[in-house]
């Protein structure tokens, strides 16, 4: 390693220390002067760029240690520091993409200080591989993303479970999924909460498990007390999904919605803003999809006729901010029709 003193210069105590420090220094210590040549080189730095001292002093910067893409903008850097002085990356500490001996890149973290001296300035670059901690984050997020993907592949089969029941709503629940994240995302909801409209519409109606199958596949209208006792299946989705700790309300999206702004729905009657904002959504995705569907009682209802009946409602039953948005993504050409049933195409952190 090159020395910092110049030779035959006498030492003295603190000369030393400084040496031995740097010696002995974890990061890559790199001197350069101000034409960019490289004056002196720790053996951390030895060890993070494969050169003995000796094969890169006197050498540019910007050929031995810089890839070729970045070169230039090292020089215009550099240039433009020393005509201006101005400090772009000069005393904070940044991410750069740094080179070894054998031409391989590796991303790396630096500081640099500019320090005066009798023939100008030179700077002493402080540079850290963090190439592994780098991979490491990115195992970390893949990991994090196969996690979640997995959750809501398992989700998914659930969702078909409970349709596998109820043949009437067949692809019912990916479908109000689908819609109702269309208009969360056109409501400016954050992504991460997309993905819980997503998913709680998923399984919004998971509590049919316990209404008889019997009723779900009964041919016909429904009697009153078959309806009656296919309101349980929002409490009974409550208690299903509440001790599983998902990051969104899902087990209060299932209790909630049927539940209508004016009070008027069920299972507890709540208005406007005791309704979370999610379960209105879904509320209304959930009307518009299954008006839009065939059932034994009735023909599917167009999609003008779906349409005019949330309109005439809206402010009543359903939230007016929720159903214009609804409205307004039809008319903006969304289909239920051409939704792809075995994408997770709403999924943002998967996207
Ligand atoms: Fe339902």
């Amino acid at each position: 390693m090159e020395t910092f003193a110049p030779p035959n210069q006498k030492r003295d105590v603190s000369s030393e220390w400084l040496q031995v420090l740097v010696e002995s220094a974890l990061d890559g210590i790199i001197t350069m002067d101000c034409k960019g040549r490289i004056i002196a080189f720790n053996p951390a730095a030895e060890k993070i760029f494969g050169y003995r001292s000796a094969q890169v002093i006197g050498c540019m910067v910007s050929e031995k240690l810089i890839p070729g893409s970045l070169q230039k903008a090292h020089e215009s850097g550099l240039a433009r520091f020393l005509a201006t002085g101005k400090k772009e990356i000069i005393g904070r500490r940044v991410e750069v993409t740094a080179m070894r001996v054998d031409q391989s890149v590796f991303d790396a973290e630096l500081s640099v200080i500019p320090v005066d001296s009798k023939t100008g300035p030179v700077f002493i670059a402080f540079l850290r591989d963090i190439s592994g901690q780098k991979l490491a984050e990115q195992e970390r997020e893949q990991h994090a993303i196969n996690i979640k993907k997995t959750l809501m592949q398992a989700i998914l089969a659930v969702s078909r479970i409970i349709e596998i029941r109820d043949p009437y709503t067949a692809g019912h629940q990916r479908r109000v999924a689908h819609l109702a994240a269309a208009m969360a995302k056109a409501l400016k909801f954050p992504e991460e909460r997309i993905d819980g409209v997503y998913l709680g519409a998923l399984i919004h109606d998971i509590g049919k498990i316990a209404v008889p199958s019997e009723i779900l596949a009964r041919p016909g209208k429904l009697l009153d007390e078959d309806i009656n006792y296919l309101k349980i299946h929002c409490q009974k989705g409550y208690e299903i999904l509440e001790p599983v700790n998902f990051p969104w309300p899902v087990a209060e999206i299932a209790l909630q919605h049927h539940e209508h702004i004016d009070g008027s729905g069920y299972p507890h009657g709540l208005q406007d803003g005791e309704i979370l904002l999610e379960s209105r959504i879904i509320c209304v995705a959930d009307v518009v999809e299954s008006l839009t569907a065939h059932r034994p009682y009735r023909p599917a209802y167009t999609l003008e006729k779906s349409l005019k009946f949330i309109s005439k409602r809206a402010g009543k039953c359903y939230d007016r901010q929720i159903v214009a948005a609804c409205i307004a993504l039809f008319k903006k050409g969304y289909s239920i029709d051409a939704i792809d049933m075995d994408e997770l195409t709403w999924l943002s952190s998967l996207s």
